[in-house]
């Protein structure tokens, strides 16, 4: 029989990054409330649900959203398209504050990156370079490229993804008469290197991304609605996956007179989470 590793058996199931951990950091109460900000598959919601929690989800891609709501009893949650930038609103607007506990898991989910047809994932070239997490939204990547200078775009990539040839990338992106799809870019990414590289591809792909959706000001502001409604006793819970994403918790906490609940980040096991770092923000 095919030997089948623990790690891809979860990774298969779409287990979460850091599912027990952020949990256990929760510290869930029966009927306690408690806000998903980031739904994707519903990992973390039903988690909080089985331990008695009530639940508001949120996500940005409606997609997300519909993917699984059915498999939730609807008297434990409600679900919410819309942006963790206005959480504060969000939970007001539901009467859903103040609350036990607030939880972050940035970025995408491994399903909605390999699956979407958005382009996120530079290992499918045919795909339109989309990027949008929120499908209203008007401007895509190719939108972005278009009207962005070189030096404008050279300085996405430095500053989203510390790429340290984003000049000679920004240029020769610049040079080409159209990027539209995956491939456009790479090849432009290998001229500009002389070789092929997966990790620039995806430093790149990472700052376009974080660009056009606003990644940065979005956590900003949500960790600034997530202190207005949480509890004096609650926790928030951010699960981050670079250390630029890091430093901007770090310095909502300083900035806020907070305390981690750690002294040290807690950091993924499994090779698909070893890039994710949790802290819980406290009062
Ligand atoms: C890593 S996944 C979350 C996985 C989830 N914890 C689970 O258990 O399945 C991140 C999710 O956050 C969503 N997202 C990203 N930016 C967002 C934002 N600004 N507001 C709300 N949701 C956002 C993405 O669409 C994605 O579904």
């Amino acid at each position: 029989m095919e030997r089948i590793s623990k790690e891809f058996l979860r990774f298969s199931m779409h287990t979460p990054v850091l599912l027990q951990q952020a949990i256990e950091k929760l510290n869930i109460k029966p009927n306690g409330l408690y806000i998903d900000a980031t739904f994707g598959e519903g990992g973390y919601s039903k988690e909080i649900i089985n331990k008695g929690g009530k639940v508001l989800a949120i996500d940005l891609d409606k997609e997300q959203l519909l993917k699984k709501k059915s498999e939730f009893l609807q008297d434990k949650i409600i679900f919410l398209q819309g942006n963790f930038s206005q959480i504060e609103e969000i939970a007001k607007k539901n009467n859903f504050y103040p609350a036990d506990g607030i939880v972050f898991d940035l970025g995408l989910s491994m399903e909605q990156i390999k699956n979407s047809s958005r382009g996120f994932s530079y290992k499918n070239e045919d795909e339109i370079l989309d990027m949008r997490i929120d499908i209203n939204q008007s401007l895509k990547v190719v939108d972005l490229i278009r009207k962005k200078s070189a030096e404008e775009l050279e300085e996405i990539f430095s500053k989203y993804s510390e790429e340290i040839n984003s000049k000679k990338i920004a240029l020769e992106i610049k040079k080409r008469k159209r990027i539209e799809k995956v491939k456009d870019l790479l090849k432009a990414i290998d001229k500009a290197l002389g070789f092929k590289s997966e990790k620039t591809y995806s430093r790149i792909f990472q700052a376009l991304r974080i660009a056009v959706n606003n990644e940065f000001e979005n956590l900003k502001r949500g960790l600034k609605g997530a202190l207005n409604i949480i509890k004096k006793e609650g926790r928030i819970v951010v699960v981050s996956f670079h250390s630029l994403e890091d430093r901007i918790v770090k310095n909502f906490v300083r900035e806020n007179n907070l305390n981690f609940l750690e002294k040290k980040p807690i950091k993924g096991v499994f090779s698909y989470e070893r890039s994710a770092k949790l802290r819980t923000i406290i009062l």
